[in-house]
């Protein structure tokens, strides 16, 4: 596709898993830079696949209304690490082909919007002389640099309102209910949605847990007459089993040690579906805005970030290939757990 050059033009892209809100940011991206700043868009089709393979689009104005309140992404996404090593003699030089592309469509800067993985390709292109800034989005809310990312909110929700519909079935059938939460190797999502709805056990990958103790908690409060329990588990804790989900793993272990009647509930892509909360349009649109204000200032190799309730920026190089996990010191879990929260580390 040739265009020709009228004004700024900056690309964006999409990476990575989906979550709600990533709409909300490219509007405000969009927007930001169509309206306030003369700019022209480009829209990159499925993260930085679209950038090896030269799909895109223009995007207009008008392209970008009535999208705010939309799940998934307009532009689509894929996991492509283009500086992924290839052992195939066939190999193509993905990096370099992305230069060359974003050099022929004459992009003055691409709009990264992505969790970790992202970032790190993005530190990566930006290291090569591109001009990039990054957008920080995951249910995960694990990456670095930033004090929450948007998805997380969303996420939080269903995950929360799953677990309010468990205590009533649970209650009814005094069983033990394992829900496990997805949030990869962080347990941010299990962590806030235990405690917003109630889990009387949660585990989370960043504090050991013994099973042992998990199982003891279990038969005290059924022994002290709570007729039933609601375990919430990470995807992300530890089993030693890679054919087996954490969420069955536990169920599995909870019944063979207590011998309670125990079900589980693998909560899934619905975490990552539909339409953003209130919090996750209002965070994407401010990132959106601020990244075009970075670029209109010509600073790039950025990541845009919230700090309280800042909007601020980190250097890439600073975030690429670092997690943030849950900090074992989080007042919240100590305060919870004083609470008679079990997270499965400690004789209650
Ligand atoms: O990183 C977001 C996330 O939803 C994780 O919580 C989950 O482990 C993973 O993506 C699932 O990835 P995929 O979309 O590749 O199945």
């Amino acid at each position: 596709m040739t265009l020709v050059k009228h004004a700024p033009r900056i690309g964006i892209l999409t990476a990575g898993g989906d979550c709600p809100g990533i709409n909300a940011a490219i509007r405000g991206v969009g927007k930001t830079a169509i309206l306030e700043h003369g700019m022209e868009v480009i829209g990159i089709s499925s993260g930085f696949l679209g950038l090896i393979n030269q799909e895109y689009t223009i995007l207009e104005e008008n392209q970008l209304s009535g999208i705010l309140t939309v799940g998934g992404t307009i532009l689509g996404t894929s996991r492509e690490n283009p500086f992924k090593k290839s052992h195939s003699m066939l190999s193509i030089d993905k990096p370099k082909l992305i230069r060359k592309h974003y050099q022929e469509l004459d992009l003055d800067a691409l709009v990264c919007i992505g969790g970790n993985g992202t970032m790190r390709t993005a530190a990566f292109l930006a290291e090569e002389g591109l001009n990039i800034i990054g957008i920080p989005k995951t249910i995960d809310n694990d990456v670095w640099g930033t004090d929450v990312t948007f998805g997380f909110d969303s996420a939080l929700w269903i995950a929360t309102e799953s677990i309010d519909r468990l205590h009533s079935t649970a209650n009814s059938h005094k069983r033990i209910m394992v829900i496990e939460v997805m949030g990869h190797h962080a347990g941010w999502l299990a962590l806030f949605s235990g405690i917003a709805g109630g889990g009387d056990v949660i585990l989370i990958p960043e504090v050991e847990f013994d099973i042992e103790l998990v199982a003891k908690c279990l038969k005290k409060r059924a022994i002290n007459k709570k007729p039933y329990s609601i375990v919430v588990v990470a995807e992300g804790i530890p089993t030693g089993k890679k054919d087996e989900s954490a969420g069955l793993f536990i169920a599995n272990a909870i019944k063979d040690l207590t011998g309670l009647e125990t079900r589980e509930t693998i909560l899934g892509y619905v975490q990552r579906g539909g339409s953003p909360s209130p919090m996750d349009r209002v965070l994407a649109t401010r990132f959106g805005a601020a990244a075009v204000e970075l670029i209109a200032q010509n600073e790039y190799g950025l990541m845009v970030n919230l700090k309280g309730n800042q909007i601020s920026s980190i250097p890439l190089s600073e975030v690429g290939g670092k997690l943030r996990l849950v900090p074992m010191d989080l007042p919240l879990i100590h305060k919870t757990r004083k609470m008679g929260v079990c997270f499965g580390d400690e004789n209650l």
